[in-house]
């Protein structure tokens, strides 16, 4: 009997699948399958995949064409299950020609021909729609989304604004960008949705006038300076039935999430402390170390240390405190205490002050260790006294990690969701409520 064995997503299932697996089962007596685990998929970077494994593994199921079907879950998997099943031939479309010339060692490769003008990829742009994105801003985070984007189906970065006409159009020039503006209601009258990446104190204003304007917002942080602001720019996206979302990168970031969602199921026990530490170093002249511009080691990193303390201890917090070390008007060091009734916490921050940026999550089993940088978390330990039952965990976290972000603000516009697990309205409210007693100055001690 002649073993054949295909591999792939099966997203959406299409007729290049179904051709693609008949002609795998012609070329012996019996088909395998395998089907990328959901997991599997996310880790090499396909985010926008539509249906889960058993959906998919239905749909391959139902074309009558495998005789068996597996889970794909791991790269090196293909030659653990030649040798398992005794295969003959491996077939892979012909988008892969070449890159599986390595499985000759083991079985036949085939490439078969790819029916042309179909793919996963279409089906899913259609099903999402296209939205045109306008950026606010040109600066070093402005940068980084528009490759980001690229690689989320159903996002076009279209615009650019920026109140100095000359930069936005090098800007879009430089990003192959349709359009340029320094007119602010034009820019919005030419977008679904924003990205406002500009200084912080022009977040409100923007994203206000955005989401008046009906248009969805994703919005840089820090997200706006006060509670209220906060609280009033969520209500008005409600009432323009638009999307607000705080861009807490980290927070969106599949090591931080499983992190979360494992120290809420209780394998470090009860937490008891949470130690955040954020620090970049900057050089003048540079917004960072600008009193007029809310500079301030708090104001740069505070999003999402804070972040971190609440995702793990809750919004229900008792008391903060900060002490501070001032140059020229702005932190450039800061260490606030965030007492809970059962738990303690502190954030350190730093852009004149160099420290150790990890997170440290303390409970009555075991802690939580993630080195520096924790804030692009593809690693973390789980550790216990008895150390033989210490864990490392690994996670993807690719490019620049915006793209975690931008997926989930296109699934919540898509969906017409208001909140996000990731990051609630409750968590941003209440970070911007300690950002604002922060810079109202509000239990802070300059040293
Ligand atoms: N395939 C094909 N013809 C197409 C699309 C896919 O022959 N038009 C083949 C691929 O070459 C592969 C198998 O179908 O052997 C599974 O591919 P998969 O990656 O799941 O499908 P795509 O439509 O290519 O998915 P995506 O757009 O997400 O890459």
């Amino acid at each position: 009997m002649k073993k054949v064995i295909t591999y792939g997503t099966y997203d959406l299932l299409h007729q290049g699948h179904i051709n693609l697996l008949r002609r795998a089962k012609e070329l012996g007596d019996y088909l395998i399958v395998g089907v990328t685990s959901d997991s599997f998929d996310r880790r090499r970077g396909k985010l926008n995949v539509k249906n889960n494994v058993l959906e998919r593994v239905e749909a391959v199921k139902a074309t009558g064409f495998a005789d068996k079907v597996i889970i794909e879950d791991y790269v090196g998997q293909k030659i653990d299950d030649i040798q398992r099943y005794g295969v003959d031939i491996f077939a892979i479309g012909s988008d892969w020609e070449g890159q599986f010339d390595y499985l000759n060692e083991y079985c036949k490769v085939v490439y078969l021909p790819r029916t042309e003008g179909i793919s996963s990829t279409l089906l899913r742009a259609e099903a999402d729609g296209r939205h045109r994105f306008g950026v606010v801003g040109t600066g070093r985070i402005a940068r980084r989304f528009i490759p980001e984007s690229r690689v989320v189906s159903g996002v076009e970065v279209t615009s650019v604004y920026h109140p100095d006409k000359a930069d936005a159009e090098a800007f879009a020039a430089e990003f192959g960008l349709e359009s340029s503006f320094d007119d602010y209601d034009a820019f919005l009258a030419s977008v679904d949705a924003v990205y406002v990446a500009s200084p912080h104190l022009t977040h409100y204003n923007y994203s206000r006038r955005a989401l008046e304007a009906g248009r969805h917002v994703l919005c840089e942080i820090p997200f706006v300076l006060s509670a209220d602001e906060a609280r009033e720019l969520y209500a008005l996206a409600d009432r323009n039935g638009v999307v607000l979302l705080e861009a807490s990168k980290t927070a969106h970031c599949p090591g931080f999430m499983r992190l979360v969602t494992m120290v809420k199921s209780g394998v470090i026990g009860d937490v008891v402390d949470v130690r955040a530490s954020l620090s970049k170093m900057v050089k003048p002249p540079i917004r960072e170390l600008d009193a007029q511009q809310a500079g301030g080691s708090i104001m740069e990193h505070g999003p999402l240390t804070l972040m971190s303390v609440i995702k793990l201890l809750g919004v229900n917090y008792s008391a903060v405190s900060f002490r501070s070390r001032m140059q020229d008007g702005v932190d450039i060091f800061t260490k606030g205490e965030i007492e809970y009734p059962h738990a303690t916490a502190s954030v350190t921050t730093g852009i004149g002050v160099k420290t150790e940026g990890n997170l440290v999550v303390s409970g009555t089993l075991g802690y939580v260790y993630v080195p520096a940088p924790w804030w692009l978390t593809d690693y973390f330990e789980v550790r216990y006294e008895d150390q033989t039952r210490n864990k490392k965990y690994f996670y993807g976290y690719d490019g620049d990690g915006l793209r975690y972000e931008i997926q989930e603000f296109v699934s919540m516009i898509v969906n017409g969701r208001q909140d996000s697990f990731r990051l609630t309205r409750n968590e941003s409210v209440v970070i911007a409520s300690i950002l604002e007693q922060y810079r109202r100055h509000d239990h802070v001690t300059e040293m």
